[in-house]
């Protein structure tokens, strides 16, 4: 497969090849090894057109990691602001003979347009409320690491559902693996319409953090919702906002997750953030090994070529 553009369109196998992929890489890295020669001569583009912080970084030293040549588009100084389009935008980044694009883009289906016009590899990195791919294999591959096989596992989603890419990413893959996933938050953050998806839809918290194993937090996404009939930061937070007494109804073993950036004291508490269930920077130290992984076989890279010598 050339471009990464959803987890919904890719197979089980083809989540396991990324996750091992990665495993391979991390393994690697873990010796000191700085630098792979896996795309050495390539040159990826970072066109980023939506703010990132984890994200942009961790494609940068991915692209690194692999000895690529990497050049991150800067929106602010760049000719989007004087009316360039996406499309001429992305025609000259292939002119001037890249070799792979990873676009961040407030549209859904920005990802999925350069694509077709292009004859590069497109990794998406988040496009709008649609997909967050690499987010999804990076919260799955965190996931198998401390808990191993996803299979009948309890996955509770906690938070802006509605306006979440990496909720969708995770349910696919999650779904995909074999877990039992549960959204959970205000009906209008969680409507009932996302059981079609295979998931089940909760609005009693306490029930559903009771037997839950992972607990992943999102953020409310003020940025993406119009409408006044949404939940204030206020009212969501008295609602559902994990604090230490509804962190006691989790089973002890469960772990938290959260995809970043936090809103502390909104969708999550410092001490849970920061406690010992928390995997946050582990999520976030993952994402380097898998955006690697996906880099690698998105150029054309072989799995098998990533060994770990013992
Ligand atoms: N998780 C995530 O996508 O974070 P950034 O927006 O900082 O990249």
């Amino acid at each position: 497969r050339r471009h990464l553009l959803t987890i919904e369109e890719l197979s089980l196998a083809e989540i396991e090849q990324v996750h091992a992929t990665a495993a391979a890489f991390k393994t690697i890295l873990k010796r000191s090894v700085k630098k792979v020669p896996a795309l050495r001569g390539k040159t990826i583009v970072n066109l980023f057109l939506e703010p990132s912080t984890r994200t942009r970084m961790a494609f940068d030293m991915a692209a690194k990691r692999l000895s690529a040549d990497v050049i991150s588009f800067d929106a602010a100084s760049s000719s989007t602001t004087k009316g360039e389009t996406l499309r001429d935008t992305a025609e000259n980044i292939q002119a001037l003979n890249a070799d792979m694009i990873v676009i961040r883009h407030a549209a859904a289906g920005s990802p999925l347009f350069l694509s077709k016009i292009l004859d590069i590899p497109v990794v998406n990195a988040g496009d709008g409320a649609h997909e967050h791919p690499t987010q999804g294999l990076l919260d799955t591959f965190t996931m198998k690491e401390r808990l191993g096989a996803m299979k009948g596992r309890k996955v509770v989603i906690l938070g802006d559902i509605l306006f979440s890419r990496v909720a969708r990413s995770n349910i696919h893959a999650l779904t995909k693996m074999g877990a039992n996933v549960t959204l959970v938050g205000p009906s209008t953050l969680v409507p009932q319409w996302f059981t079609e998806l295979g998931v089940a839809v909760s609005h009693d918290l306490k029930s559903a953090l009771a037997d839950a194993e992972v607990v992943m937090l999102l953020r409310i996404q003020h940025e993406r919702q119009a409408s006044s009939h949404f939940p204030s930061l206020g009212e969501y937070t008295s609602m559902f906002g994990l604090n230490k007494t509804r962190a006691s109804w989790l089973n002890p073993k469960a772990i938290i997750m959260h995809p970043g950036p936090i809103n502390r004291g909104v969708e999550i508490d410092s001490e849970l953030a920061d406690g010992e269930r928390s995997v946050i920077l582990e999520q976030v130290s993952n994402g380097l090994a898998v955006r690697m992984a996906a880099l690698y076989l998105c150029a054309g890279g072989q799995p098998e070529h990533v060994t770990v010598v013992e």
